[in-house]
C-alpha cells in the first residue's frame, strides 16, 4: 500500500507530479487555451464580482491560502484576506453577500474551518470549498468548490494535498484575472503553459532527494532552524518550518525574511541553519542581502535557488537548484526539497513520520 515506499510521507511527496497533474487533467489545456472548473460555473458571477475574497483554513491548507493571497490580488486585483479559521470565527467578522469566501481543507472535516464556514454562510456569503475528502463535511456544507484529486493522503503530514490546493488555487486566480480583464489575453495564455510545464519540473526537482538526505545528515541534531523567504516564497517558507517541527520535533520558524532583522536575527549564530528560498523573482535581489546578513553572523546557509544561479553559491553552505518557473508557480516546486529535508531528517532522528506524537489527520476539534 505504500507503493515500495518506507513511509506514506515519502510516497506522498514522489506522487507530487501525478497528484498536480491530476488536478488540472479536464481542467487545464493550454493548447486549446482551456480552463473549466466544474464547481464554479454557477458561481461565476458572484466570484467575478465580489467585493473581496476572504479565504479561511488552518495548518498548511492556511499556508495554501497565503500563496493565494498573491495570485488572486497580481493577476485578478481583487482584495484578499486570509484568515485562520480560529481567530475567524470568534472575531465577529465584517462580512456580507459581496464577499467570496473560500475555504480551504484537505480532511474536509477541521472543527474550526468548519464553524467558520457556518459563519460567513449566516452572514450572506458565498462560500466555495477546495477539499481533497470527496463528499467530507466541508464539501457538503459550502456553495459549491472544486476538490483537489490528489488521492488519499495518509501521512499526517501533509504534502501532496498541499500543492494541489494552490494547483487549484492558481487556476482560479488565472480564470478570475481573464475574466475581470485584469490579465491580458496573451499573459493569460502564458501563465496557462507555465502551470501545465508545473508537473515535470516537480519531477525533476524530485531527483534532489539523495542531496537533499546528505544535507539531512549534517544538520538532522540542530535545535533550531529559520526558514525565510519572500513574495510567493514567504508562505513556502512558513510550510517548511511546520514540516520540520511537527515531524522531527525540531523547533523552527518561518519567517518573511526582511522580517528577520525585527528580532529572529538575534538568534543566529555558528549553530543556527537557516533555510532560504531565494530563486530567482521579484525580490531575489533582496533575499540575496538577507543571506549576506546571515552570513555575516556566521549561521549556516541551506538555499533552494534557480538551477545555474552562481551568486548564491558564493555565500552559502548548501545550495538546492531547482528547475525554472514562473514566479506565481514556484511555491509548488520550491516547497519539495523542503518536505524531503524534513522527511529525512525526521527519519534519522528515529521519529514516527507518518504519525508523529500529538497529531491527528483531521482535527475535528476545535
Ligand atoms: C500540516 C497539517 C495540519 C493541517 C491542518 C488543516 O501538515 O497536517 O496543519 O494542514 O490541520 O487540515 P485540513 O487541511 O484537513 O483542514
Amino acid at each position: 500500500e505504500k507503493g515500495g515506499y518506507e513511509h506514506f510521507m515519502l510516497k506522498e511527496i514522489n506522487e507530487q507530479p501525478r497528484s498536480i497533474a491530476d488536478c488540472m487533467r479536464g481542467r487545464l489545456d493550454s493548447r486549446a487555451g482551456r480552463l473549466i472548473l466544474g464547481g464554479l460555473r454557477d458561481y461565476m458571477n458572484k466570484f467575478q464580482n465580489a467585493d473581496r475574497i476572504i479565504i479561511t483554513a488552518c495548518g498548511t491548507s492556511w499556508h495554501a491560502g497565503l500563496v493565494a493571497e498573491y495570485l488572486f490580488e497580481e493577476f485578478a486585483r481583487v482584495p484578499v484576506e486570509v484568515e485562520y479559521a480560529s481567530e475567524f470565527r470568534y472575531r465577529n467578522p465584517v462580512i456580507n453577500s459581496r464577499d467570496f469566501v473560500i475555504a480551504i481543507s484537505q480532511s474536509g472535516e477541521t472543527a474550526d474551518t468548519l464553524a467558520a464556514i457556518e459563519l460567513a454562510k449566516q452572514k450572506g456569503a458565498t462560500i466555495f470549498g477546495v477539499c481533497n475528502v470527496v463528499g467530507s463535511s466541508i464539501a457538503r456544507s459550502t456553495h459549491a468548490g472544486s476538490y483537489t484529486h490528489a488521492g488519499p493522503e495518509i501521512g499526517v503530514a501533509s504534502t501532496k494535498a498541499f500543492t494541489a490546493q494552490i494547483s487549484v488555487l492558481s487556476m482560479m486566480a488565472l480564470m478570475l484575472g481573464y475574466q475581470r480583464g485584469t490579465l491580458p489575453e496573451s499573459k493569460y495564455m502564458e501563465l496557462l503553459s507555465e502551470l501545465e510545464a508545473i508537473p515535470a519540473k516537480v519531477e525533476k526537482a524530485l531527483k534532489l532527494n539523495e542531496q537533499i538526505e546528505r544535507i539531512a545528515a549534517q544538520y538532522k541534531d540542530a535545535r533550531n532552524f529559520l526558514y525565510l523567504g519572500r513574495g510567493y516564497n514567504f508562505p513556502v517558507a512558513l510550510e517548511g518550518a511546520l514540516k520540520l517541527k511537527e515531524i522531527s520535533y525540531i523547533h523552527a520558524e518561518g519567517y518573511p525574511a526582511a522580517e528577520m532583522k525585527h528580532g529572529p536575527i538575534a538568534l543566529i549564530d555558528e549553530e543556527m541553519p537557516v533555510v532560504f528560498i531565494a530563486t530567482q523573482d521579484s525580490s531575489y535581489e533582496k533575499v540575496v542581502s538577507n543571506i549576506q546578513e546571515v552570513k555575516a553572523r556566521k549561521g549556516k546557509i541551506i538555499a533552494v535557488v534557480t538551477e545555474g544561479d552562481q551568486s548564491v553559491k558564493k555565500m552559502a553552505d548548501h545550495v538546492i537548484e531547482i528547475p525554472r518557473a514562473h514566479e506565481a508557480f514556484v511555491p509548488l516546486i520550491s516547497v519539495v526539497p523542503l518536505q524531503q529535508l524534513s522527511y529525512h531528517i525526521a527519519v534519522m532522528r528515529g521519529c514516527n513520520v507518518d504519525q508523529p506524537r500529538n497529531l491527528a489527520k483531521s482535527v475535528t476539534v476545535e
